[in-house]
């Protein structure tokens, strides 16, 4: 089926996203300081948002299914990334302070600036309805501006952690 790689794609960007949320997710629920939740479930919220646009892509390419073990064959840094947070989210949930938490959200500060990278594998060229391919587009544009946000709030994070959790 033609455009099948592009849906295959998306969709294991899609599975990224989700991913990140449930980690995002899941630091949130176990910090204990409000402020840092508060940041990691604004995260998690834009991922949740992401996937949702990513899914809508992948169902244009008529892919609504896919094994993410699949995901190494159609994207380049996708597998090792998804391995990076499956592993995240063990050490998470491990964790037993919020200096651990934060420790395991700086191992994958990286993975904001990664994902742009991936944003850009995700074509919507041969999309026949004009209006679709326009709006993607633009929404691709917009989710790599919120992954640069989202990696300047990380590391926000880190310079507030000299003075707030580091004491
Ligand atoms: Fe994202
Ligand atoms: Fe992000």
């Amino acid at each position: 089926m033609k455009g099948m790689n592009k849906g295959k794609v998306a969709k294991c960007h899609e599975i990224n996203e989700n991913l990140i949320a449930e980690v995002y997710e899941l630091a949130a629920q176990k910090i204990s300081d409000p402020l840092l939740k508060g940041i990691f479930l604004f995260i998690a919220h834009d991922s949740r948002k992401h996937a949702e646009i990513l899914k809508d892509i992948a169902k244009e390419y008529g892919v609504t299914d896919l094994n993410p073990n699949d995901c190494a064959k159609f994207t380049g840094a996708g597998y090792g990334l998804m391995g990076l947070l499956v592993d995240a989210k063990t050490k998470i949930q491990k964790a037993e302070t919020d200096k651990d938490i934060l420790d395991v959200i700086q191992g994958i500060e990286t993975v904001e600036s990664t994902l742009v990278e991936l944003d850009r594998e995700i074509l919507v060229d041969d999309l026949p309805d004009e209006e679709k391919r326009i709006m993607y587009k633009k929404l691709i544009t917009y989710i790599e501006e919120d992954e640069v946000r989202h990696e300047k709030i990380i590391r926000s994070i880190f310079d507030m952690n000299n003075w707030r959790i580091r004491k």
